[in-house]
């Protein structure tokens, strides 16, 4: 990485999605109070545009869905990630207009704050011509957040760690979502804390009065909770078969998020009765996300949730979508 690079004039426009988790495995909190995953995440065509364009101060500006909740200063990850950029090429002196136009609901469980820092990263790395790797700026991704190196890549993934190593899926066609959007947000950090403390609760209701044995965690055997991909789910999408995949959505925040919005267990089964072939919570939530057959049905489970009123709006989405992707003249370049 070198430090003797000008920037160049102008503006570079990325466009990057959202995600769900088709499959969420937590494990219980490692040292770092983060919590061991596995994970398939699958990126979706719901994009948010991130444009950033020479300037004399770094600024930031946000228009569109939940714009008034993401905040424009230099806690935003988008701008955490430009200065990441900045110190990883030594480039000094760049400063950027970062113009985010949100399509991602804030707060979502579909990782819209960290889409919007990957893109921010790749428009960057355009604008300054700094010229990083995928691989490299993967590197910066994971160390801004757990979600970030996903969005990059996009398609179908298998995160592990905290959600930052990824391995490629192999996932054949292609998948038709109706997403259905909470009226409120739910904070990521609290969500993974509520899962702890419901585990915990059950834990101790389950071991009762007595102490527990201490063999439970004998040598070669995993600690009890250790997070393992679902070889059912990956058998099912290489099939490519949405019928297949659909009942093995799952994810172990459900029912954190559940109890935080016990609204949401109305959501999940107006969906189902809508025939959705899975109906699973998007990561931290409180997205739910039902998958249809084709886009017909995915059209008819949206109007049928929108009808409801179990929810506060619906969307229409097909997976796998790529990563954050440079826009050249309205075309992906
Ligand atoms: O990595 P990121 O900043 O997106 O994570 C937000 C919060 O979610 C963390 O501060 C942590 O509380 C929680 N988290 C976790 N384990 C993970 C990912 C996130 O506990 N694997």
């Amino acid at each position: 990485m070198t430090s003797a690079i000008r920037p160049v004039p102008g503006s570079v426009t990325v466009r990057v999605p959202a995600k769900v988790n088709l499959q969420l495995a937590v494990g219980p909190p490692r040292e770092d109070g983060y919590h061991p995953l596995v994970t398939v995440f699958h990126a979706v065509s719901l994009f948010d545009e991130v444009t950033v364009t020479t300037a004399d101060r770094t600024s930031l500006k946000i228009a569109g869905e939940d714009a008034a909740a993401v905040p424009v200063d230099r806690s935003n990850l988008a701008w955490k990630a430009a200065s990441a950029l900045v110190k990883a090429t030594g480039l000094r002196g760049s400063a950027v207009c970062i113009e985010i136009r949100k399509r991602i609901p804030v707060a979502a469980g579909l990782a819209g704050g960290s889409a919007d820092a990957a893109a921010t990263l790749v428009a960057c790395n355009e604008l300054w011509q700094t010229g990083l790797t995928q691989r490299e700026l993967m590197v910066i991704a994971a160390g801004l957040g757990s979600d970030v190196p996903f969005a990059l890549i996009g398609g179908t993934a298998v995160g592990r760690g905290r959600g930052e190593h990824l391995t490629p899926a192999l996932a054949a066609g292609s998948y038709h979502w109706a997403l259905a959007f909470g009226h409120q947000g739910l904070p990521t950090a609290q969500v993974y804390a509520t899962i702890d403390r419901l585990r915990a609760a059950r834990a101790a209701r389950a071991a009762g009065p007595a102490t527990r044995p201490a063999h439970a965690a004998s040598a070669g055997t995993p600690p009890p909770g250790e997070p393992e991909l679902s070889h059912p789910l990956m058998t099912a999408l290489r099939s490519g078969d949405p019928a297949r995949v659909g009942p093995l959505l799952s994810n172990d925040l459900q029912p954190a998020a559940l109890s935080m919005q016990p609204e949401l267990r109305r959501t999940l089964a107006a969906g189902r009765e809508h025939g959705a072939l899975g109906a699973v919570v998007s990561g931290s939530g409180p997205t739910c996300a039902f998958l249809a057959s084709d886009a017909a049905h995915a059209r008819e489970i949206a109007v049928a949730m929108t009808g409801a009123g179990v929810c506060r709006t619906v969307a229409r989405a097909t997976g796998p979508a790529p990563g954050a992707v440079v826009v050249r003249d309205g075309q992906l370049a």
